[in-house]
């Protein structure tokens, strides 16, 4: 058995419906296929309908399920309850929303004007309390159960410069994220986040690595297990956290970055630089004084 193969039995998803927003791309579609492959319905969403249409005839000829692609841009309330609406009409019920959709750029804070951190906010913070809102009320109004998984990352929690826009939009995420875990949970509604660290795909990688700088700052450098993520990994996780094996797991965040920011953060985690033979020797001239 290894990472890339999938984790969950069949049929671990069968007769559910969840919707992926930013479901066309990256990890929204790998997450996607496989909730297909586990017996899933699936809605996916993005601005670009062309996208989705190909995606959504891709999963359907690979998995045999059933995909829904509607056009809807996060940022407008009206469009996002359109799409809670065809998802009804199509599948008859919402079990689950997974909050993915994002925009991203690396930039110096100075050089943003107000309507780039405008942009990034309203996708990733906007977009997710959207979904959520419209999702949760329409639970609510209908006594049933649900899930909501929000795609964040690890610098939600350390920050980091160069995407603050981001930044700052994915902590708002998982602020929500642990809120509504507490307050929802007496309707039966679970909010989980998942904060991933490097997967290579071309919507974030053009935008995070533009030119040459995927040559001098190769991600997998900085990870302890000396690799990046693929897809599958993160896909078992989230089919695992919208499925109902994890009914008890309410407000968490799993990270899932092969030890990536805690690299950073240990104190002394750049003694790996010190190589064995000067370990010997810092023995040996201990073991002198005693
Ligand atoms: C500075 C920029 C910019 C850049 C856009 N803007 N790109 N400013 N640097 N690289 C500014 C524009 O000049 C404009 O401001 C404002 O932002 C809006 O730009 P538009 O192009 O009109 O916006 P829009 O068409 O809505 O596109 C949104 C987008 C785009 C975010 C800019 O990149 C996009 O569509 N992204 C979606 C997919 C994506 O980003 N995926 C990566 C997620 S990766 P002015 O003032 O000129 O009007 C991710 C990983 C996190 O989140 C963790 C990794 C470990
Ligand atoms: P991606 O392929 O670019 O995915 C982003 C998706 O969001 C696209 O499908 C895009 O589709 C959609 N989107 C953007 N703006 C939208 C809007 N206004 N309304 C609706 N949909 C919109 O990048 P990805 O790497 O797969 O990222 C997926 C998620 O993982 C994001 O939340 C990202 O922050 C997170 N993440 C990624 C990594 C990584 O290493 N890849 C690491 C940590 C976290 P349209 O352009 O068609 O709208």
């Amino acid at each position: 058995m290894i990472h890339t193969e999938g984790m969950l039995k069949d049929g671990a998803l069968k007769g559910k419906t969840y919707i992926v927003t930013g479901g066309g791309t990256g990890l929204g579609k790998a997450m996607g296929t496989y909730f297909l492959k586990l017996g899933a319905n699936l809605v996916i969403t993005s601005r670009k309908l062309e996208v989705l249409q190909q995606t959504a005839s891709e999963m359907e000829r690979e998995t045999g399920g059933k995909v829904l692609a509607v056009a809807c841009d996060v940022r407008d309330y009206e469009q996002v309850e359109a799409v809670i609406k065809a998802t009804e009409e199509c599948f008859g019920q919402i079990d689950g929303v997974l909050n993915n959709a994002a925009g991203n750029f690396i930039s110096p804070t100075e050089r943003l004007s107000n309507r780039a951190f405008d942009t990034v906010v309203d996708i990733v913070l906007k977009g997710s309390y959207n979904f959520t809102l419209a999702a949760g009320k329409n639970w609510i109004e209908k006594k049933q159960r649900g899930v909501f998984l929000n795609i964040v990352t690890t610098y939600a929690w350390t920050g980091s410069g160069y995407v603050v826009p981001s930044a700052a939009a994915k902590a708002g995420v998982l602020a929500m994220t642990r809120s509504l875990a507490v307050e929802w949970a007496k309707y039966g509604i679970r909010s989980n986040a998942i904060a991933p660290g490097p997967f290579p795909t071309e919507g974030a990688w053009s935008r995070l690595l533009p030119g040459d700088l995927v040559k001098k700052f190769d991600p997998a450098k900085k990870v302890p297990v000396k690799r990046v993520g693929e897809h599958q990994e993160l896909a078992n996780l989230a089919a695992y956290l919208m499925s109902d094996f994890a009914a008890y797991v309410n407000g968490e965040v799993v990270t899932i970055d092969g030890g990536e920011w805690l690299q950073g953060a240990g104190e002394f985690n750049n003694l790996d630089a010190i190589p064995n033979e000067m370990w010997d020797m810092l023995e040996a001239s201990r073991g002198k004084k005693q």
